[in-house]
């Protein structure tokens, strides 16, 4: 039986593209009800009348969010728990690939991320969960385990979701709060973030390094990412990264401590 089976799920960014199929995917598998937390009311109002024709209108909420306002986010959260009276996985999926807005880029990836951990570590998940166990899953990119010379700042908002995530993942915490932290890093995927990176990058050189590379990238659809989010939600250990890309099932890697590296 999936972890998903009866549990209620909160997933940022869950209007369109990936958030989206993590949360169809969820239900899909015995989740009991969902709640889209995502800026967009168009991406939102859609998403809830596809997932409603599917799976039936009780299963899912939007609540309009903007996740660089703690307090937009924890209303997400306080509404998740006035209609489903649970709260169990919290996806903080929300994020935008954009060096030309930087500042802001980082408030979405970076801090939205954070309010979203700390409100389900410290207050939500341990309170409301269903079972015994609750589940961040963090989404970062490869983008954030390589070098990504076309967005270097996307890039390192990307690799401090990895490091907040093994921090939290440190079995202190899971001691202490009963909450499963995970990282999950997507290789390129099918969605409108994607499409739209072209004419978001800090300037012209980076746009011609980016064009450069995208006849290389070897490109997956948002619903192979979601079903290696599955399971990496049913396996994935405290603390583990994850990597998703190429259309390929999921696996782990382990980052090596710093005296691995030292210069002999
Ligand atoms: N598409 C890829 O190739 C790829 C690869 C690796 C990682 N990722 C990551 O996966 C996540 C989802 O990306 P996607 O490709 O599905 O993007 P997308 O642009 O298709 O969807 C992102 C959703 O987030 C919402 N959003 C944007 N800013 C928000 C905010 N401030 N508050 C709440 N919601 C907001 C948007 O309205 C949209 O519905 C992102 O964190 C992205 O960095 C994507």
């Amino acid at each position: 039986m999936s972890v998903a089976s009866g549990k209620i799920a909160l997933i940022s960014g869950g209007g369109a593209g990936i958030g989206l199929q993590y949360a169809k995917e969820l239900l899909r598998n015995g989740l009991r009800g969902v709640t889209l937390a995502d800026i967009c009311k168009t991406n939102g109002e859609n998403a809830v009348k596809e997932i409603g024709d599917e799976f039936g209108d009780d299963k899912v909420l939007f609540v309009k969010t903007d996740v660089t306002d703690r307090n937009q986010y924890e209303e997400a959260f306080e509404k998740t728990v006035d209609r489903f009276k649970n709260i169990d996985i919290v996806v903080n999926n929300a994020g935008v690939m954009n060096d030309a807005i930087w500042e802001r880029q980082i408030s979405i990836n970076l801090v939205g991320t954070i309010f979203g951990c700390i409100l389900a570590v410290e207050k939500y998940l341990p309170k409301y969960k269903t079972g015994s166990e609750g589940v961040v899953v963090n989404v970062a990119s490869v983008s954030g385990l390589e070098k990504f010379q076309a967005f270097p700042i996307y890039s390192a908002t990307k690799r401090a979701v990895v490091g907040l995530t093994r921090a939290w993942g440190k079995d202190v915490h899971y001691l202490r709060t009963n909450v499963r932290f995970l990282a999950l890093c997507p290789g390129v995927t099918d969605t409108p973030l994607l499409r739209e990176c072209l004419d978001r990058h800090l300037g012209p050189a980076y746009q011609d390094i980016m064009k450069g590379n995208l006849p290389h990238l070897n490109i997956q659809s948002a619903e192979c990412v979601a079903k290696g989010f599955l399971h990496v939600l049913n396996t994935g250990k405290n603390g583990s990264i994850w990597v998703v890309e190429h259309s390929e099932p999921p696996y782990e890697i382990v980052i090596p401590s710093r005296k691995q590296f030292r210069k002999k």
